[in-house]
């Protein structure tokens, strides 16, 4: 099924999922929009719990709206939840979510919020009620990291971050250390945060814990036995990474960070490697885990 620039994929369980046609991706191949995003942001993020527990309201970031099945699957998630929740969505396009809502019949996730998508789509924000949770959700357009070295634009600093580009071969300017330093520069010290994404490679890896986050290894998604979970503060991290992983980093011939929106691999810098041990997740030896 085809229209423009996106497609709609079925996938070896019987879901769909939407696909660009540009960039050759499967937005959450394997095992399908909702389940990737219940077990890789949900359920890592500890979102519902964390959303509850927060009593001034609880601000998430969504990197990568695409079309929507993370913040939607976090909704319908958090329904319980009576605390406030704002989502700040980031997309150079609204394309994915136009396709996405157009195709909804296949795309279950949509049900119950078409009205809230829709909404979006027309205005960029939409306030509503979750059930018992009261939601503000706002698309930021343009692009990310042009976004993100612009300090003099206040955005209110997110407690949780669903970080969902497409993969660094084909979308490097999302994974750079320059964006992931501005990014982390705009959190909020006293605001405790956790980010998720899909990928587990020791680049992305090298590169977040550079820009200032503490980072572990995350749970399994579809074929993916492992993901990657960062944080600003480590308690937020069941498994940090540790001592086994930086012997492995310096063994790696693919570690250091892209510096540009240009994808390519290479080992790790001395200096680079110098800052990286220096990060206090791997000072004191006990706290990381052996991988
Ligand atoms: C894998 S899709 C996201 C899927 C989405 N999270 C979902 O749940 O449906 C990646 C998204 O990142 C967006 N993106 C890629 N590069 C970007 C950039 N430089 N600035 C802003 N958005 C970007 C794409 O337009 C695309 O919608």
């Amino acid at each position: 099924m085809t229209d423009s620039a996106y497609e709609l994929v079925e996938l070896a369980n019987g879901s769909w999922s939407v696909r660009s046609r540009e960039v050759r991706e499967t937005f959450h191949p394997v095992v399908g929009p909702e389940a990737e995003a219940r077990s890789l942001y949900v359920e890592q993020l500890r979102l519902p719990e964390r959303m509850a527990a927060a009593t001034a309201g609880f601000v998430l970031w969504d990197v990568g709206l695409g079309s929507a099945a993370n913040v939607l699957t976090v909704l319908r998630a958090s329904r319980a939840v009576t605390g406030s929740l704002r989502v700040i969505s980031f997309d150079h396009t609204l394309g994915p979510l136009r396709f996405g809502l157009n195709h909804s019949a296949r795309l279950p996730y949509f049900e119950g919020y078409e009205t809230a998508v829709q909404q979006l789509l027309d205005q960029g924000k939409v306030d509503f009620m979750n059930h018992q949770q009261p939601v503000q959700w706002e698309v930021l357009g343009g692009d990310f990291p042009t976004r993100m070295a612009e300090f003099d634009r206040v955005i209110e600093p997110p407690a949780a971050i669903l970080f969902d580009a497409y993969s660094p071969a084909r979308n490097a300017a999302m994974w750079t250390l320059p964006l992931f330093c501005n990014l982390f520069r705009r959190l909020d010290g006293s605001v405790p945060c956790n980010l998720a994404t899909y990928s587990r490679s020791t680049m992305l890896r090298v590169t977040l814990l550079l820009a200032g986050f503490w980072v572990g290894a995350g749970e399994a998604t579809g074929v993916k036995e492992e993901t990657t979970l960062a944080a600003t503060d480590p308690r937020l991290i069941p498994r940090l990474l540790g001592a086994e992983w930086l012997t492995r980093v310096r063994r790696s011939t693919s570690a250091e960070p892209l510096l540009h929106a240009t994808y390519q691999q290479g080992p790790l810098s001395d200096e680079n490697r110098q800052r990286l041990e220096a990060h206090p997740q791997f000072q004191g030896g006990s706290l990381g885990i052996k991988d």
